[in-house]
């Protein structure tokens, strides 16, 4: 079967190199892809939402199976472009339609959706520019610090934490009246602080089955010890120490049926992977947010841990039969070490040139924002690398990963050597 996943961070390459390895796997592709996924496949140069190149690139290379790496071309329809196609609506695209895709396209569609279905989440009220004046007093009533989200997608900025009822004033009334965040803060949910520990589960559904796949910790300050500015993520650990079976138990009965089973009440058609980002408070799981996607950096940690053929689990995405395929985890621990340019997440250094990935020992290199230039490989992104390391013990993946970061080198690189060591 060919395969076209559409991205190109360290996800994407992560399942680059998970896909290659089934002998269900003829030719990958990769749109647009960076160093590490031409490794894999053939990096083809075009933009996760170009439907209508991507749609040639599809019928030109006998696409079989279309893998959507980051939520933006599915919150923009994506999967319904494909299935309203005379030519492409029997290609299977991995991740939701458009209505599904609301469940991270949306904060205040995900949170209606949790109430509608009793799944446990902080308390919260939405708000747009002709309310604002009962937001001001919602925003009395719930505790300090408030948390702000914009509606809609914001690249992962849309999240205010205001540590005084002052602060969260103006803030509000910065998203709704001088759209801070553009359009996607022309509402606004304001939400109750819930006070543990973060982590994610994922789940890969194909709309009546689904599979739980590995929990994992994402690290996203840039500082060690989680302090200064938040980032895309600056390395994950799976599994997650915290979260025994017990726990487990209470996220699938309490969050993840409800989830499937509130999708197929609703007659909300969802194929692919579903992010539910929750927060550990006291032993009891919460709903932070869904993703429509995997997570970057968790994916890194969470394939090298999955020991079964990722295409038959997609086939059975694709065709409804996921129950009959089978999900196998490895015992062993991954720790990934995500290494950044110089400035990141603010203004970042680029082009420089990175060596001495031939010099990792007992990790495997994702790349990111790094590609080919003149046979050298250069940093392109603000996250450039994401090292992975598969160990008996969580100790010895974090050491490794930590250490062979160090064998890389780049101008300006940085990259956090405390990953994982709150969980020890
Ligand atoms: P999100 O964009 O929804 O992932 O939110 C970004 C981050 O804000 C999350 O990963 C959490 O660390 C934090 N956050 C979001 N909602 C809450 C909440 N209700 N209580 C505490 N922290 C939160
Ligand atoms: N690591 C968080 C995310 O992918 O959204």
């Amino acid at each position: 079967m060919n395969i076209l996943i559409l991205g190109s961070g360290g996800r994407e390459c992560a399942f680059a190199w998970k896909l290659a390895q089934s002998p269900k796997c003829s030719q990958l592709f990769i749109a647009p892809g960076n160093a590490g996924t031409s490794r894999y496949g053939i990096n083809i140069n075009v933009g996760v939402n170009d439907f209508a190149t991507i749609k040639q690139v599809v019928l030109a290379n006998n696409i079989n199976m279309v893998l959507v790496g980051p939520e933006e071309p599915l919150v923009r329809g994506i999967h319904d472009f494909f299935l309203s196609d005379e030519q492409l609506k029997n290609i299977p695209v991995i991740g939701p339609q458009q209505q599904g895709a609301q469940l991270e396209g949306s904060k205040d569609f995900s949170k209606q959706f949790m109430a509608r279905h009793n799944i446990p989440a902080a308390k919260s009220n939405t708000f747009t520019r002709d309310n604002l004046q009962e937001g001001f007093e919602y925003l009395a009533t719930i505790g300090l610090p408030i948390v702000l989200k914009a509606d809609g997608l914001a690249a992962g900025k849309g999240v205010l934490i205001c540590l005084t009822l002052e602060e969260a004033q103006l803030e509000l009334a910065e998203m709704l009246t001088n759209a801070k965040f553009g359009d996607a803060s022309s509402k606004v949910v304001v939400e109750q602080f819930l006070q543990g520990i973060e982590l994610s589960v994922f789940v890969l559904t194909d709309g009546t089955n689904y599979k739980v796949l590995p929990s994992a910790k994402d690290y996203k300050r840039i500082g060690e010890g989680d302090t200064g500015l938040n980032t895309g993520g600056m390395g994950s650990v799976s599994p997650v120490p915290f979260a025994d079976a017990e726990f487990l138990k209470k996220v699938e009965d309490r969050i993840i049926i409800p989830t499937i089973e509130g999708l197929k009440s609703e007659n909300i058609p969802y194929k692919g992977f579903i992010f539910i980002g929750l927060m550990n408070c006291n032993g009891d799981p919460y709903m932070i947010e869904y993703n429509c996607r995997m997570g970057d950096p968790e994916t890194e940690s969470v394939l090298p841990r999955i020991k079964s053929d990722l295409v038959d689990l997609l086939s059975g995405v694709a065709e409804g039969n996921l129950n009959e395929k089978e999900l196998i985890i490895s015992d062993k621990i991954a720790a990934t070490v995500v290494m950044v340019a110089g400035g990141y997440p603010g203004e970042y250094l680029k082009n420089k040139v990175i060596t001495g990935i031939e010099n990792v020992r007992g990790s495997h290199v994702f790349h990111a924002g790094a590609s080919t230039h003149n046979n050298e490989v250069i940093t392109t992104g603000g996250r450039v690398l994401a090292v992975t390391s598969l160990q008996d013990n969580l100790f010895n993946a974090l050491q490794q990963a930590t250490a062979d970061a160090s064998r890389i080198y780049y101008d300006g690189m940085y990259f956090r050597k405390d990953i994982g060591f709150d969980l020890l």
